[in-house]
């Protein structure tokens, strides 16, 4: 559903990215996995049209995204949760989370609602309390959750483990294959690579800028060498 080839983008003058390439099928979890700096966040926002690729080209279901703006992709269900979460700081978790249903019918939108308060019960139960009294995990979980409200069938996340402990990590990466069970998409943005590759069906290191290897999950995860060179596990 998603095909990125040989994409080069960068900020003003400086290149960022050299000849991206990465597919992503239906019902996957993809994970791209790197060193900070790598490009990451980069490649996301290239996706969701943020930035415009210098070259190469970007499909979304057989159809360029290039020249799309990002409330388009939106619409089409491309849907990017932030490295940042972008949250409402002084709004509640309810009002948040309907801020992400924008482009949605109201019957949508109270569907939606029902599903994201119960795959994360902690927004349910705290639904009514503003967003910056959050700790890390519970405004990540509410980020992800106002993705969800716009109904992705392809949901991009940007280092959602970011500020989490071991034990919540492990809660959030369960909650994104419940997310891909529902049949929901998910490009898995993640600098800790370990946990990342241990849910991802497949996944892509990045290196100053280009992908430079794939495999499976468990491939990436099981090689020696891809191990010591590019996870520094
Ligand atoms: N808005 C920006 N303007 C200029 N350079 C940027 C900007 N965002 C990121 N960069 C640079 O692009 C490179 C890749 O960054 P990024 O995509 O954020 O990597 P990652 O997400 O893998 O840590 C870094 O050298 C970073 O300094
Ligand atoms: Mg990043």
């Amino acid at each position: 559903m998603l095909k990125v080839e040989k994409v080069c983008a960068g900020y003003g003058r400086m290149q960022i990215l050299h000849d991206v390439d990465l597919t992503l099928g239906e019902g996957e979890i993809v994970a791209l996995v790197g060193a900070n700096g790598a490009g990451k966040t980069t490649t996301l926002r290239a996706v969701c049209g943020q930035i415009r690729p210098t070259a190469g080209t970007i499909t979304f279901d057989g159809a360029p995204t290039l020249g799309r703006r990002p409330d388009e992709l939106v619409r089409d269900g491309l849907v990017h949760v932030p490295e940042d979460r972008a949250l409402f700081g002084t709004l509640t978790v309810e009002e948040n989370l309907r801020m992400g249903a924008w482009t949605r019918s109201h019957a949508q939108a109270e569907t939606a609602l029902r599903e994201v308060l119960e795959l994360f019960p902690v927004l349910a139960e705290r639904r009514g309390q503003v967003a910056q009294t959050f700790s890390g995990g519970q405004q990540q979980m509410l980020a992800i959750g106002r993705a969800l409200m716009a109904g992705p069938r392809l949901l991009m996340l940007d280092e959602p483990s970011t500020g989490l402990s071991p034990k919540l990590t492990w809660a959030m990466l369960e909650a994104i294959e419940r997310i891909r069970d529902g049949g929901v998409s998910v490009l898995l943005v993640e600098q800790n690579a370990k946990q990342a590759l241990a849910i991802a069906d497949r996944a892509y290191v990045l290196e100053s800028g280009s992908t430079v290897l794939h495999g499976t999950g468990a491939e990436l995860a099981g090689s020696a060498e891809v191990r010591k060179a590019y996870l520094g596990l």
